[in-house]
């Protein structure tokens, strides 16, 4: 790795509600990256944060009854918490409300206003309040926003605008001369596909005050407000020096690889770039697009009641076998699948049966056969048989561990270290140091476990960056610290005489719970009909507004609606049809269970129940009286 420096940064996170897995597995990787920068001894920056302002975070703060700092401050407590339980090594944490991103965002506003990139005009569209984004009529589809399927607004008021359409084909010709820029190669091309088949528009940079307050002022026109994302993306610079720090800013800039969930590839291959061009700063070499985590096959929703909650996960497998799994189980760019079985199975193979079990054997052998120390075989490895194949396997994982770093493929770059504890497992089956301690072949036996012990060295090392708590252990036994960069292709590392120091199972197996195992409620028995206080609070009704509705083919008696719950879209089926038509129950904010199991009914998905009341044959729709700000609402 010939690179003098890392900077890698995450996106920084809404504070509307607490972290999940998705931010949690962004900041993951954020971290693994750079502790493999460290280890190969580059010098790295490690930046995440939280993005405080804008319609989402008024809106929660409303919701809960605080003002907007307010939300900002108490949420915020919940990322720091999460990123130290999970080991995260950040070296600085932006918050976009504090005094030193303001100041910056105005200057460049300033500056970007002087300079004509920005200027005020008459705006008329359509207004997408989800997702904070403007729209011409031709960008709709079916009249809805086309990010989100959602119903857009039509407005006209005065804006102010950056000249982003301008930048259009001097965009298209960076993306296409610089391939690092975008990655994987396929969200350059959804990004130039994007570029070469709509004309850019100018970006609305600013919001009245009168229709959302929260926001840092424009600093040529009190009454309006930054966009959210023009002050968010700055923040990639502010927090290391732009314009207060050259030196700082100089060391770290241009970003070495600024990482980002799938759904934000606009903003940040099309904003952010043009932003920057405009300002006269050089771009990120790398946006990196991660995917998305899924329950199973299907996306994660507050409403389904299916986000995976880090902070369970960690409570119950520890946060080494967390990060593990995260960066284990997902092929970069690609969505994937989480699920407690899928975890668990994971757990058990490779860190419980390989891993873990490696790490006693090795340790009990050397009790048994070698007095408790590591014996002394020189610096140099046996360069033929048994001995040469582990060693040359480590090696292996050495390399591949590090080209994974660059071409963004860590899971098989872990799996490459899997592979070398296997070797070391299949090693000791081969040489059978008891037969050979029975034999009276100390020498013999000696050199097994040294060579064992500094293989497991070297993947405790390479797997540092992923578990580095589980790892700091593991070496610890051996007598070893922090791995250091050169010690990975060196052999003969521990010193001899090292007496090794024990340790409880790494990775004790696991069980994942079946139902029927799980234990009874002590409980008394609750009389017939009558349910308790947490039965009604296991039931998460909501309002839901109805967006499009209709019959479901061959069956008289179902309605498929298309239905907006909060930030999420969802299909529901419901045995209505023979009470309302598509066209009456369209525009309707209705109530239903949100958290029941999706269903397949007449082979269309279901997912949740609408309330009805119905006397005889007669059927009526339970819904809304009067307007709410958003639907997705509790009913309680
Ligand atoms: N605030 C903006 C980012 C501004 S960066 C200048 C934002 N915040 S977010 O909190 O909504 O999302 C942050 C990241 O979490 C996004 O990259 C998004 O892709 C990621 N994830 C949210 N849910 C996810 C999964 N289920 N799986 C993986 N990542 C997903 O967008």
């Amino acid at each position: 790795m010939s690179k003098n420096s890392y900077y890698v940064s995450t996106p920084i996170y809404y504070v509307n509600d607490k972290p999940h897995i998705g931010h949690s597995y962004t900041t993951i990787l954020a971290d693994v990256l750079a502790n493999y920068h460290r280890l190969l001894g580059t010098p790295t920056y490690f930046l995440t944060g939280t993005d405080e302002h804008g319609q989402k975070v008024q809106q929660a703060a409303e919701k809960n009854g605080l003002t907007p700092q307010e939300q900002c401050d108490q949420t915020v407590v919940r990322f720091q918490e999460l990123w130290k339980r999970l080991e995260i090594t950040n070296d600085d944490f932006i918050r976009t409300t504090e005094p030193r991103h303001k100041k910056i965002v105005q200057e460049v506003l300033q500056d970007l206003y002087d300079r004509d990139e920005i200027y005020r005009a008459e705006y008329e569209g359509w207004y997408c309040v989800g997702c904070e984004r403007f729209f011409t009529e031709k960008d709709l589809v079916d009249g809805n926003c086309p990010e989100c399927g959602r119903k857009v607004d039509a407005i006209q008021e005065a804006n102010y605008f950056f000249r982003m359409s301008k930048y259009q084909e001097w965009l298209i010709d960076y993306i296409e001369t610089h391939p690092e820029f975008i990655q994987p190669d396929f969200r350059a091309n959804e990004t130039l596909g994007f570029l070469k088949n709509n004309e850019l528009q100018d970006l609305c940079i600013s919001r009245p005050k009168s229709r959302l307050a929260w926001g840092i002022e424009l600093p040529f026109d009190s009454q309006f407000i930054t966009y959210v994302w023009f002050d968010a993306l700055l923040n990639y610079i502010t927090a290391i020096g732009y314009k207060t720090d050259d030196e700082m800013f100089n060391k770290w800039w241009p970003a070495s690889q600024q990482l980002i969930g799938k759904d934000i590839l606009t903003t940040h291959t099309v904003y952010w770039p043009t932003m920057l061009k405009a300002m006269g700063v050089e771009l990120p070499k790398t946006v990196f697009a991660h995917g998305w985590w899924l329950t199973g096959r299907t996306k994660m929703s507050k409403s389904l009641g299916n986000v995976v909650n880090p902070m369970e996960m960690i409570d119950r497998y520890g946060v080494d076998a967390f990060r593990y799994f995260l960066i284990a189980e997902m092929t970069l760019g690609q969505d994937a699948s989480f699920t407690e079985e899928a975890f668990v199975r994971r757990y058990n193979s490779d860190l419980a049966n390989d891993l873990g079990n490696l790490l006693s054997r090795t340790a009990n052998m050397l009790g048994r056969y070698c007095d408790g120390k590591v014996p002394m075989i020189g610096k140099t490895v046996v360069e033929f048989g048994p001995e040469k194949e582990l060693w040359d396997t480590v090696q292996l994982a050495v390399v591949e561990m590090e080209s994974s770093i660059d071409t963004m493929r860590l899971n098989s770059g872990l799996s490459a270290v899997l592979t070398a504890v296997r070797k070391v497992n299949q090693y000791f089956e081969i040489k059978q140091p008891w037969t050979l301690a029975k034999e009276g072949k100390a020498e013999e036996v000696g050199l097994t476990l040294t060579l064992a012990a500094e293989s497991l060295r070297v993947c405790a090392a390479l797997l540092y960056p992923v578990m580095p708590e589980k790892m700091t252990a593991l070496r610890k036994v051996f007598g070893l610290g922090k791995p250091e960069p050169d010690q990975l292709t060196a052999f003969g590392v521990i010193k001899a005489g090292t007496v090794i120091e024990e340790i409880a199972p790494l990775f004790p197996r696991v069980e994942l719970k079946k139902e029927e195992e799980k234990p009874v409620s002590t409980e008394p028995v609750k009389p017939e009909g009558v349910i308790t206080y947490d039965d009604v609070m296991n039931v998460k009704l909501r309002t839901a507004k109805v967006l499009e509705a209709e019959k479901v083919e061959g069956a008289d008696k179902l309605l498929r609606l298309q239905i907006e719950v909060g930030d999420e879209k969802r299909q529901l089926v419901a045995g209505i049809a023979q009470h309302y038509s598509a066209e009456e129950v369209i525009g309707k904010t209705i109530v239903i269970v949100a958290n029941l199991k999706p269903a397949k009914i007449r082979g269309v998905e279901s997912q949740g129940m609408l309330l009805c009341a119905s006397v005889g044959d007669q059927l009526k729709l339970i819904t809304v009286d009067g307007e709410l700000p958003f639907s997705g609402a509790v009913v309680k």
